[in-house]
């Protein structure tokens, strides 16, 4: 039977219960299978044959009524192979997972999918969320979908002018708290708590972690059935990594691929408690007090998921890396002009993670390398902008665009 549990004590909650946290021991929950009765239902599927997307992968998911699913289209996003920039690092074969390619432009779409319908199955009407940007964004635009009221929490100024317009446009209640993303999140798990007519559709619920795990299975089924040997991922609240594990350790388990790969997390320097973690070996997370990086994404000092997120670091025999703001900016920028791929900061730090990781001899040279680029380059203009060359203003004439582009010059060699 498919059904809640404590990833600490095990105690086991119904499936349409609405729950967040154990009740028992107050640890995160997670969705479980039985994979028995999986391998039944996927053997008399026809999900093979359906296109890449989140729904090829439904009887993955814990939703009964399929009438119920709110959908954008959501998933199906390109495995880059990234042969210019991998040689340019000495790697054999390197793939860019761009989730940019999602419908309102970050992985979040694959969450909110499956939050949404599972929300729409339980006859919910509000549903509110915690943000710095993409997940207001997405849950904005699925609760529009399904004509429910949503509400977000966002840190006041701190986020990206893209994500903002989309969580305005969509018609979400927008509340710019005075304060960070984790003072946002504390508040509305006390909302959620208090007002139980409020759904909460941050990470921690684990429905989004199933619609986000599909990224896991398309990476496999994009490579031919088979895992890379690492999987780099930009880390914030720590969701999105456990949610790729668990896609990758469900495939395996039902035999679909034969190794697992090493989960390799990035956070931005100033806002690194898990890095900081996997590095000193240490059991506990220390929260980052004022978390600091222009990743606002993933400005995050106190991830809510950093359970499950370490130990599928640990687990995989993977690592995780810290880079710094210009780092960042440089990954963005070479992403950009070596591959055509535009991406936000916080997803630029994947490549960054990856650069600063070989050089040091971590990733190997022969390994299959994928990194996910988390969100799309316009969610943050800004920023782009400010670290471009500036454009060059020019009169309406011949003369003076040629002149900007160097070419007066050799047209008047070519008359002499
Ligand atoms: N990349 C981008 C572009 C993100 O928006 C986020 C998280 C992450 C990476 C990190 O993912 O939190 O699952 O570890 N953004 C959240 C938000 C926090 O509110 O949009 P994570």
């Amino acid at each position: 039977m498919t059904h809640q549990e404590c990833i600490n004590c095990g105690s086991n909650y119904g499936i349409n219960e609405i729950v967040y946290f154990c009740k028992k021991c107050g640890d995160l929950l997670e969705v479980k299978y039985d994979f028995g009765e999986l391998a039944e239902k996927l053997e008399k599927s026809n999900w093979r044959n359906v296109s890449l997307s989140v729904w090829r992968y439904k009887d993955f998911m814990p939703i009964d009524d399929v009438s119920k699913i709110v959908s954008l289209n959501e998933g199906g996003t390109g495995l880059h192979s990234c042969h210019k920039l991998g040689k340019q690092l000495g790697l054999l074969q390197l793939y860019v997972k761009n989730e940019g390619e999602n419908p309102t432009g970050s992985f979040k779409d694959r969450g909110m999918t499956v939050g949404v319908s599972k929300a729409n199955e339980l006859n919910v009407k509000n549903v509110i969320c915690a943000s710095t940007g993409n997940t207001s964004a997405a849950l904005a635009a699925y609760a529009a979908k399904a004509g429910m009221q949503c509400t977000v929490l966002i840190p006041s100024g701190k986020i990206a002018f893209g994500k903002l317009s989309q969580a305005m446009i969509y018609g979400a209640k927008v509340l710019q708290v005075r304060g960070n993303f984790d003072q946002s999140l504390d508040m509305v798990l006390k909302l959620a708590e208090m007002h139980p007519s409020i759904y909460l559709l941050n990470s921690i619920n684990p429905f989004r972690v199933e619609g986000q795990k599909s990224l896991g299975f398309e990476i496999c089924d994009q490579l031919d059935g088979e895992a890379p040997d690492r999987i780099v991922v930009p880390v914030g609240n720590a969701g999105n990594i456990s949610a790729i594990w668990k896609g990758f350790t469900e495939y395996h388990r039902l035999g679909f691929i034969k190794k697992l790969p090493k989960m390799t997390g990035i956070q931005a320097a100033g806002s690194a408690p898990i890095a900081q973690m996997i590095k000193s070996g240490s059991k506990e997370m220390i929260p980052v007090v004022a978390p600091e990086t222009l990743a606002t994404a993933i400005r995050i000092g106190a991830p809510v998921s950093w359970k499950k997120a370490v130990s599928a670091i640990r687990n995989s025999g993977g690592t995780a890396e810290t880079v710094t703001d210009d780092e960042i900016l440089a990954a963005q920028k070479m992403l950009a002009r070596v591959e055509g791929i535009f991406v936000e900061p916080a997803s630029a730090s994947s490549i960054a993670g990856l650069i600063k990781l070989v050089n040091a001899g971590v990733i190997g040279k022969g390994e299959r390398v994928v990194c996910v680029t988390t969100g799309h380059g316009l969610k943050d203009p800004d920023t782009a902008i400010k670290s471009s060359e500036k454009p060059i203003e020019v009169d309406a004439e011949m003369s003076a665009i040629e002149e900007a582009l160097g070419l007066k010059r050799q047209v008047a060699i070519l008359e002499r």
